[in-house]
């Protein structure tokens, strides 16, 4: 793997000249201001040395650089694949500096302030949904990724309505259907349409069986960014009574910018005030460093689910501790340091400069759609143009095998050239007239792009692509 940086101290093999240097990066200096600070916080402790032995840290460091120089350049707006962002300096800055306490904010024994900021950086986020109109209206805590923050839904579901099934769209994340198999919980996938929506039929035909507990509905799916009709399943909710939890952990922040989506989306974010349980992930499109998911619940009263006692801690403060509302004890204060900050800096407003950074990125979406429309080498979907901002295409080819050979190869082709793409397994009816859920699936390339900087980048990104593509079909 060939890295944009040059370390100039560090011998390395040669390195490809991507036209632009790793920006450069304030964190040091902020970290050294800020960590004087933090120190001085402390300042009426005595003194004490510490055995850290500095010449043996930094030979390990500088390995450490090298060896992270062996990485895809996600940072970088060449990179367009998978649903990586880079976190934000300032959630960097924060982290690194709360790791000078490093709290556990298991409870407040363990993580005193940034259990306070938790629960301030978790209120920012329910208040987006529309969530905390008064105190106490909702329950919320920050998880270490979205499959727990999903698990910890799940499970709630699982409680409230015993021996019921969950269902799904066979378009929701893998995890809903490994979660259900850990809680002992039945699992029932319901077909997508050919917008990769859960199928609204599909779905009033299992309601029909009675024995739905729960609906898992999607708004932002992991393969193209489809956003499931959850205004139209909470009309289904009247009819047949279940719960309905809203897995927005990749495009719950869309919810800011919800007036440019489509109409459908629009509606299905402005229905997330009545869901019963929502999760998103601040580690996808919130800024954050990994370790960094979110489960709401409607009822606060859930809380008497988590109910345990612990020998151990609870001690300190008569306040509500987050380990008495969370299934997992020890999780990182530095996560929720770092998106307090995160959003001190930049507020989760419609209109404002996070708000614009989605919007940014979704533009980039649209304009490589465009693009891609034009060209005519390769297929977008035939339900039209991306939802958020997730691109998946189909080379066109004589049949599928060889349209996935020639995603396979150009994604190779690109990636020789610094242009990271993904690729993904879509049904073929998705881009085919006449084809059904039976024809089985074809190799996609998608981009996910995440990065505002990517709509400055897109005339680059289509010149690397156009070539990658002449080299491979040019020479198939
Ligand atoms: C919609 C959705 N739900 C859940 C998850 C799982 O989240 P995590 O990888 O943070 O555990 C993902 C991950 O991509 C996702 O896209």
């Amino acid at each position: 793997m060939r890295a944009a940086i040059t370390l100039v101290s560090l011998p390395r093999p040669a390195l490809i000249d991507l036209g632009v240097a790793m920006p450069h990066d304030p964190v040091p200096a902020l970290l050294s201001r800020a960590t004087e600070l933090l120190e001085a916080e402390f300042a009426v402790l005595p003194a004490f040395e510490s055995a850290a032995d500095l010449g043996a840290m930094e030979r390990v460091l500088t390995d450490t650089a090298h060896r992270l120089g062996d990485n895809y350049p996600y940072f970088h707006p060449l990179y367009a694949g998978q649903m990586l962002k880079p976190p934000h300096p300032v959630a960097r800055a924060a982290y690194a500096l709360a790791m000078k306490v490093n709290p556990n904010n298991h409870s407040r024994d363990g993580g005193r302030v940034s259990s306070e900021m938790e629960i301030e950086a978790v209120d920012e986020i329910a208040r987006m949904f529309g969530w905390a109109e008064s105190a106490g209206s909702y329950l919320g805590h920050l998880t270490s990724n979205g499959t727990i923050a999903n698990l910890e839904a799940l499970w709630v579901a699982g409680q409230l309505t015993p021996g019921k099934r969950i269902v799904g769209s066979e378009q929701a994340h893998f995890t809903h259907h490994r979660i259900s198999a850990v809680l002992r919980l039945e699992f029932t996938s319901v077909a997508a349409d050919g917008s990769g929506r859960m199928s609204l039929e599909t779905l009033e035909t299992e309601l029909g069986r009675g024995d739905v507990g729960t609906v898992v509905v999607t708004l932002g799916t992991t393969a193209i960014g489809a956003v499931d009709r959850l205004d139209e399943v909470l009309k289904l909710r009247d009819r047949y009574g279940f719960r309905v939890h809203v897995d927005a952990a990749y495009g719950g922040y869309f919810k800011l910018i919800a007036e440019q989506l489509d109409e459908g989306a629009r509606r299905a974010f402005a229905a997330t005030v009545e869901a019963d349980s929502l999760v998103i992930d601040p580690h996808k499109h919130g800024l954050q460093p990994y370790g960094c998911g979110c489960v709401l619940f409607r009822d606060p009263a859930v809380g008497r689910l988590y109910k345990h006692d612990s020998p151990y801690t609870y001690f300190t403060s008569k306040e509500l501790h987050l380990g008495e509302i969370s299934l997992e004890c020890s999780r990182a204060g530095a996560a929720a340091v770092a998106l307090w900050a995160t959003q001190q800096l930049l507020p989760l407003t419609p209109g404002g400069e996070f708000a614009r950074g989605l919007a940014t990125g979704r533009a980039a979406a649209l304009d490589l759609y465009q693009r891609l429309r034009a060209d005519g080498g390769g297929e977008t979907l035939a339900a039209g143009a991306p939802e958020l901002d997730i691109v998946v295409w189909r080379l066109k080819a004589s049949d599928s095998e060889q349209a996935s050979e020639l995603a396979q190869k150009i994604f190779a082709a690109c990636a020789a050239r610094d242009l990271h793409l993904a690729l993904v397994q879509l049904p073929l009816f998705w881009f085919e007239a006449g084809k059904t859920a039976q024809d089985g699936p074809v190799k996609c390339l998608r981009s996910v792009l995440m990065k505002p900087e990517h709509a400055a980048w897109m005339d680059r990104i289509w010149e690397r692509y156009s070539a990658a593509y002449d080299e491979v079909v040019g020479g198939a």
